[in-house]
């Protein structure tokens, strides 16, 4: 997730507006700054790896003339976060310039394309494509904007940009598709950004654009067409209530619910990973003699969900290790033939970088899963993947944690394909229904959240929770085991159903909570007689269940519906939601800050 932003103004410079507007954008990434402005026929740009301020004390990002600029904040998914990286991104005149939130999924054919007609690339990033599209287009006689669209219809992916050109100096273009793009119209100037915090000081009139929707911003105003057809699309401002707190939530009162509900996009993003990062990732999962999943917390849970995918697709055992526990559990059999696949959405979580980096120096081959480009994982690991969420300013994970299963399924049908345990039709099968998640996850949402929250209210005085699942659902569990504790203050335990015999069961007692994340998978026969021991000892039965199943919903006090068509492997992935809202909603009904658990901290980087 990057934060881009535009203005045109009537009079005066452009660039202090872009600046302060960045820094209201930092949320939504950080790790390289840049603006361009148009000035006299000539393009100016500043940019450098670093956030604003560090790039500002730098740069003097208020000095560059011009009444009209963009501006950008990255979070990097394709290319480390250097200078020559950063946005905007330019053509090979530096006459174009262009800023872009997204992931593009046809980046490296563009690229090759431009680059056998002479195209000179600078960057690593999927972005740099556009303005050179753009610029083969206005070589062939087309005016900025309709070689604007000319280069937004060649792209597949996500994308929010807005462009400037030295050839037409009063005009900013820009368009959308999934990712969010907001106008801003101002008394005497005109803004485009990410998000309404950038320009919400200046303005509160702000169009929302939607997808496949161009706007072309100018002294006269905002002209929005369809990308499709170029037809006119007439639509009026709406007044922003929000005050810039609640602006940079989206309007949502915390963080934490904001991320839970972005899970639709942050996933759909996962699934434009480039397939040769996968391949490499399977290609040595495939090689190694032996396997470590290492991580901590949510990450660790991901680990487990993955340990049960990589082996029922790929007949590849792994074993799944919390990362503080990896030096005494393998620390003395590591050696050159172990792989460790470490998991970190920070990157820096130092528990795992000191298992990891035991496990380097015994020579064994370090692979990272991480969110952060640049972090210190991506340094140590042989080859890493990004796993595309997005910043995640919530302490809780939470599609951060749908991300890492995602991005780790993706990794496990490349591997099950490449030792020949899937057959090709079953790999489409599967990475189909991945396709379909994220629009499962928005009707989870839609459809259970209000229940969700009755059920928080329902459970907000008890002491005590079970979360139980069997199978891959075990993952499942303990992620919504860990959300309960961290953020609500709740208790809870979590093991496999199938353990509660071997001692846990003693705990029940009238009205003591189970939750069972029981899909329609191999394990739901079982679960369901795990269900029936717990409620004749008096629990009361809180199921995740498919939606439709009668017999536990018959069977349970409670229980929260997924839609059908979800394949076993890929059940913590819808299946975790609601129990990411249950969590949410607990904390809450019980007057806790979801956003900021006490004693806990974003990224822990201490041992
Ligand atoms: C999860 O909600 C917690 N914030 C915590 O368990 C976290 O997952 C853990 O500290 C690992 O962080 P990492 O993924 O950045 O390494």
């Amino acid at each position: 997730m990057c934060g881009i932003f535009g203005c045109l103004l009537k009079g005066g410079s452009a660039a202090p507006l872009i600046h302060v507007a960045l820094k209201r954008l930092e949320y939504r990434g950080y790790d390289s700054v840049g603006a361009a402005t148009v000035y006299e026929g000539r393009l100016y740009v500043k940019k450098d790896q670093g956030n604003v301020d560090a790039v500002h004390a730098k740069l003097h990002l208020d000095n560059l003339p011009g009444r009209l600029g963009i501006g950008h904040t990255r979070w990097a998914t394709h290319g480390a976060p250097l200078q020559k990286n950063a946005h905007p991104q330019l053509d090979c005149d530096n006459r174009i310039a262009v800023v872009h939130n997204g992931v593009l999924e046809n980046f490296s054919g563009l690229r090759q394309e431009l680059e056998e007609r002479g195209h000179v690339f600078r960057s690593k990033t999927d972005t740099e494509v556009i303005p050179h599209l753009i610029e083969e287009s206005m070589k062939a006689g087309l005016g900025f904007a309709d070689a604007v669209r000319e280069a937004v219809k060649r792209l597949e992916g996500s994308y929010a940009i807005a462009a400037i050109c030295t050839q037409e100096p009063d005009k900013i273009v820009c368009a959308r598709k999934e990712s969010p793009l907001v106008v801003g119209i101002g008394d005497s100037s005109i803004y485009c950004a990410s998000d309404i915090p950038a320009f919400l000081p200046l303005t509160k009139r702000a169009i929302a654009m939607r997808d496949g929707e161009f706007a072309i911003l100018s002294d006269a105003g905002a002209e929005i067409k369809k990308i499709a057809d170029w037809s006119p699309v007439e639509r009026e401002p709406e007044t922003i209530t929000w005050d810039l707190e609640m602006a940079e939530k989206l309007g949502y009162p915390y963080f934490m619910i904001k991320e839970i509900h972005e899970q639709p996009e942050s996933l759909r993003n996962t699934l434009r990973l480039q397939d040769t990062y996968l391949d490499l990732m399977a290609t040595f999962l495939d090689r190694a003699r032996e396997v470590f999943l290492v991580a901590c917390g949510t990450s660790y849970h991901a680990c487990l969900a993955a340990s049960h995918m990589f082996s029922k697709l790929a007949f590849r055992s792994t074993q799944p290790i919390i990362a503080s526990e990896f030096v005494q559990r393998a620390g003395d059999s590591i050696s050159v033939d172990s792989t460790v696949l470490a998991v970190s959405q920070s990157g820096e979580t130092a528990d795992t970088l000191s298992a990891v980096m035991h496990a380097s120096n015994r020579a064994a081959t370090i692979l990272g899963l991480t969110n952060v480009i640049g972090s210190t994982l991506t340094r140590v690991s042989r080859t890493y993947t990004c796993q595309q969420s997005g910043p995640e300013i919530g302490v809780a994970a939470t599609k951060t944690f749908t991300a890492q299963v995602s991005v780790l399924a993706q990794i496990a049908i490349k591997l099950g394909e490449k030792r020949g345990k899937l057959f090709h039709e079953e790999a489409k099968t599967l990475r189909k229904k991945l396709q379909q998640i994220p629009e499962i996850v928005e009707r989870i949402i839609a459809t259970q959240e209000e229940k969700i929250k009755g059920l928080a209210k329902k459970y907000r005085d008890k002491r005590c929770f079970f979360f139980l699942g069997r199978g891959i659902s075990t993952a499942t569990a303990s992620e919504g085991m860990l959300k309960l504790m961290e953020i609500a203050y709740v208790p809870a335990i979590t093991y496999p159903a199938g353990e509660s015999k071997h001692g846990p069961i003693s705990l029940i007692e009238e009205g003591f909570p189970v939750v069972f994340v029981c899909p329609n998978d191999s394990t739901r026969k079982a679960t369901i007689g795990n269900i029936m021991e717990m409620k004749a000892r008096g629990a009361v039965v809180l199921a995740i269940i498919e939606e439709g199943d009668e017999e536990i919903k018959n069977l349970a006090d409670d229980y929260v519906e997924v839609p059908k068509g979800v394949p076993e492997v890929l059940t913590p992935i819808p299946y975790v939601v609601p129990l990411q809202l249950f969590a949410y909603h607990m904390a809450i009904e019980r007057g806790c800050n979801p956003d900021m658990p006490r004693n806990l901290a974003k990224s822990v980087t201490v041992l």
